[in-house]
C-alpha cells in the first residue's frame, strides 16, 4: 500500500469516526495526568453518547413513575416507552416484542435459560454442548445446571489460532440438548460461524443459545435469519446503560418455559396457595423492571441504526487491520498477536502480550499516558489455560475509536518496551 493511499484513506475514515466521537462527551474530557483519554477497551463497555444520557437525565427530571401499574399520565408514558424501546430493541435484531425479554445483562439472560428451561428439560447424562472459548458467564451456569440435573458438558475445541474447530462436531452433537456458545469470542475476537453450526445443531435435536454479547453491538444480527432459539446481549456493551439487557427467546420456547424469578408483575392471577403467569415476555420480568434503562437502550439503538450497522462494521475492520498493521511493527520488540488475524474473520478485538512482560504491567504503563485497555483472563480462564497464557493485554474498538487511538497503543507499547528492555 503506497503511502499516499494510506493517508487519503485515514482522513476519510478519521473525519467520520471524529464527528461520532463529538457526541460522546466523556472524549471532551483530559485524563487526571492531562492526557487526551484514549479508550481502547470497549468489549468491556461502551462509552455513551449525549443522547444516551440526556434519556435518563429527562426520565428521571420528567416522567418517572412505575409502569404497568398507574392509571395517570406520567406512567401512562413511562410505559409507553419501555414499551416502545422493547420494539425497538425487538426490531433491531428481527423479532416481535414479545419475544424479547428484558434482563439484567448478557449474563442474567443466559441463567435465565439454563434455570428456566434447563431445569424443566434436561435430564442425567443429557449433552451440554458449549466451546473452549467461552466466557465465563456462558460457562459457569451451565456448570451449575449439570450439578443440578446429571446432564454432562462437552466442548467444541478451538485451534491455536483460536478458531473453532468443527470436524467432530456431529460426534459431540450426539445425545446433545442445548448448545450454548459465543457468537463473537470476547478474549480472541473469534467470530463463531453460527450459519454452519446452528443448522447442524437443530439436525441433531439441540437447542442453539447465542451469547451475543460481544456480537450485537457490531455486527448486523437478525435472529430469524440466524434461526438461533436465545439470542442474549447487552446495553451498556452497545452505547445503552449499564443494568439492562435483552434475550430473545422463540415464542413457543418462552410459552412453554416455567418463570425464572417470581413476584410482581409477572403474574395474572394469584391467591393465597397458588399463581398463575403473564404471557411473555412478562412473565420473565418480576418486579419493578429497569424502566430508565430499557428506555435509554432504545435511544442507543436509534443512534446506532442511524449510524448504521454495515459503517460500524467496515469502520471497525478497517481499524483491526490498522491496529494489526501497528502491532506487527513491534514483533521484533516481542510482541505477539493471539487469536484470528484475519478481520473478516474477528470482532473488533486484539488480544496481545509484549515479550515477557505482564499484561497488567503493560496496562498500566499504557494508563499513564491516558491509554485504556483490559489485561488478565479476560473471564475466560478455562481458554487461557488450553492456550497456555498466563494473562493478556487486549484492546478493543468502536464506531468512535480512530487510527490516532490506535497510533497512542503503539506509541505506549514502544514505551513499554523501551522500560521493559525488550
Ligand atoms: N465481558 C466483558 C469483557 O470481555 C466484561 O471485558
Amino acid at each position: 500500500m503506497s503511502t499516499l493511499h494510506f493517508s487519503e484513506r485515514q482522513t476519510r475514515q478519521s473525519r467520520t469516526a471524529l464527528e461520532i466521537r463529538n457526541d460522546f462527551p466523556i472524549f471532551e474530557r483530559p485524563t487526571a495526568r492531562g492526557k487526551r483519554l484514549v479508550y481502547l477497551d470497549s468489549a468491556a463497555t461502551s462509552q455513551k453518547p449525549n443522547c444516551v444520557i440526556e434519556t435518563l437525565d429527562t426520565y428521571y427530571r420528567e416522567y418517572n413513575a412505575n409502569i404497568h401499574r398507574g392509571v395517570y399520565e406520567i406512567a401512562a408514558l413511562a410505559t409507553e416507552r419501555f414499551e416502545a424501546a422493547r420494539a425497538s430493541v425487538a426490531r433491531f435484531v428481527n423479532c416481535a416484542p414479545g419475544e424479547l425479554v428484558w434482563t439484567k445483562n448478557t449474563t442474567e439472560a443466559i441463567n435465565l435459560v439454563a434455570y428456566a428451561w434447563g431445569d424443566a428439560n434436561l435430564r442425567a447424562k443429557d449433552v451440554i454442548l458449549l466451546t473452549e472459548m467461552e466466557h465465563h458467564s456462558n460457562l459457569v451456569p451451565w456448570q451449575l445446571l449439570a450439578r443440578r440435573t446429571g446432564a454432562v458438558l462437552r466442548f467444541i475445541p478451538v485451534d491455536p489460532r483460536g478458531v473453532l474447530v468443527l470436524d467432530d462436531l456431529d460426534r459431540l452433537l450426539d445425545g446433545c440438548k442445548i448448545l450454548s456458545l459465543a457468537h463473537v469470542g470476547n478474549t480472541l475476537g473469534t467470530i463463531s460461524p453460527l450459519e454452519r453450526i446452528i443448522p447442524r445443531a437443530h439436525a441433531a435435536g439441540a437447542l442453539v443459545v447465542v451469547d451475543g454479547a460481544q456480537a450485537a453491538p457490531h455486527l448486523s444480527v437478525d435472529v430469524a435469519a440466524l434461526g438461533c432459539d436465545f439470542y442474549a446481549f447487552s446495553a451498556h456493551k452497545m452505547l445503552g446503560p449499564t443494568g439492562i439487557g435483552a434475550l430473545y427467546g422463540r415464542r413457543a420456547l418462552l410459552e412453554s418455559m416455567p418463570p425464572f424469578l417470581s413476584g410482581g408483575d409477572m403474574i395474572r392471577t394469584v391467591e393465597y396457595e397458588h399463581a398463575t403467569f403473564n404471557d411473555p415476555p412478562w412473565k420473565f420480568e418480576a418486579g419493578t423492571s429497569n424502566v430508565a434503562d430499557a428506555i435509554a437502550f432504545g435511544t442507543a439503538i436509534a443512534y446506532l441504526t442511524d449510524v448504521g450497522l454495515a459503517w460500524v462494521r467496515e469502520h471497525e475492520k478497517r481499524i483491526t487491520r490498522y491496529a494489526l498493521q501497528r502491532l506487527a511493527e513491534l514483533e521484533p520488540r516481542g510482541l505477539v498477536v493471539y487469536g484470528p488475524k484475519d478481520p473478516e474473520r474477528m470482532g473488533g478485538v486484539i488480544s496481545f502480550n509484549l515479550a515477557d512482560a505482564h499484561a497488567h504491567d503493560v496496562a498500566s504503563i499504557l494508563d499513564t499516558d491516558g491509554v485504556c485497555i483490559r489485561a488478565g483472563h479476560h473471564c475466560t480462564m478455562p481458554l487461557m489455560q488450553r492456550m497456555g497464557w498466563i494473562a493478556t493485554a487486549r484492546a478493543s474498538f468502536y464506531l468512535y475509536t480512530t487510527e490516532d487511538d490506535v497510533d497512542a497503543l503503539a506509541a505506549g507499547l514502544e514505551k513499554a518496551a523501551r522500560i521493559f528492555k525488550v
